[in-house]
């Protein structure tokens, strides 16, 4: 299959999951992405059905399929949200076949940094554990302030989730601490504080604080406070529709096909 000039060939890996939807309903807003593969697992229940309306939308004439390398020849972009495991065999395809890659999906076992490191040498490469635009600016706005600020203004995280949610602090409100810790130039491993409770004692120096608070329906919240004498600064986002996830991935995707090989970070969309 040939595309469009100018179109880039993608691939959804994960179609059938809650973000392969999204992303296969919000692609008409991204003109040049053409649709060219849908894969899944093996013992998908959505296998061989059309992926547009799978996903809820009009027949794209894309079935879904259990195997990603067939797809390569002629794709420019992998959009990989499906699962942990599946990530290592999606790398070394598209390695193989030095199709673009965008990792999305969260979880990924630490041994596979230096996959992902050689893989980054031969493909363009961006893990994007969340690709919200604004999330990924609030990071950079969060290291810059606590790059700023002198180490008398103290750092608190407090993130807000619906109450499914198991893993506390968020892994946004991770990075947001990670950030903040290299403003400020310190380790985040010696600094975080993720517990407060009874009579212990007071706050520390260049201590990183963290609030998880569970409830309800909330998509996802994160506040950074920087509490000085006299004076507050919160640099806060607020999501309020799953939608953001997909949106960003696409705008990231369109972004990184065509690129030469490296490992990009979703920051590096706001810089060129
Ligand atoms: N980067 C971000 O901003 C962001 C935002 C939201 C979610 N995520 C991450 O994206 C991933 C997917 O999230 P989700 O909510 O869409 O999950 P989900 O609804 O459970 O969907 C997972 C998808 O992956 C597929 N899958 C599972 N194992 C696979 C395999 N071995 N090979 C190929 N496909 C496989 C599933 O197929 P079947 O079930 O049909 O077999 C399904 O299509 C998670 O890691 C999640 O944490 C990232």
């Amino acid at each position: 299959m040939t595309g469009e000039p100018g179109a880039i060939r993608t691939v959804i890996v994960g179609a059938s999951g809650r973000m392969g939807g999204q992303l296969l309903r919000l692609m008409p807003e991204f003109p040049r992405l053409q649709l060219h593969g849908a894969v899944t697992s093996p013992g998908s229940a959505a296998l061989d059905l059309d992926a547009g309306t799978y996903a809820g939308g009009a027949a794209c004439g894309v079935r879904i399929t259990a195997s990603l390398p067939p797809l390569l020849k002629h794709a420019d972009l992998v959009l990989d949200f499906s699962h942990a495991t599946a990530v290592p065999a999606n790398l070394s395809a598209c390695v193989d076949a030095g199709v673009a890659l965008l990792i999305g999906t969260t979880g990924l076992p630490p041994p596979l940094e230096a996959e992902l490191t050689a893989a980054a040498r031969a493909i363009a490469l961006l893990v994007a554990p969340n690709t919200s635009l604004a999330v990924n600016l609030l990071t950079q706005l969060v290291r810059q302030a606590a790059s700023a600020l002198p180490a008398s203004y103290d750092i608190e995280i407090v993130e807000m989730h619906h109450r499914a949610k198991r893993d506390a602090p968020s892994g946004t409100a991770m990075s947001l601490g990670a950030a903040a810790a290299q403003g400020r130039g310190v380790s985040l491993e010696q600094h975080a504080s993720y517990a407060r409770h009874g009579v212990s004692e007071s706050r520390q120096d260049e201590q990183i604080g963290f609030s998880s608070v569970r409830g309800g329906d909330v998509v996802g919240e994160h506040e950074v406070w920087f509490l000085g004498a006299g004076e507050r600064l919160l640099l806060k986002h607020s999501a309020t529709d799953r939608a953001v996830f997909a949106r960003g991935a696409l705008v990231a995707g369109q972004w990184l096909a065509g690129r030469t090989a490296g490992s990009y970070r979703m920051q590096d969309i706001f810089i060129n």
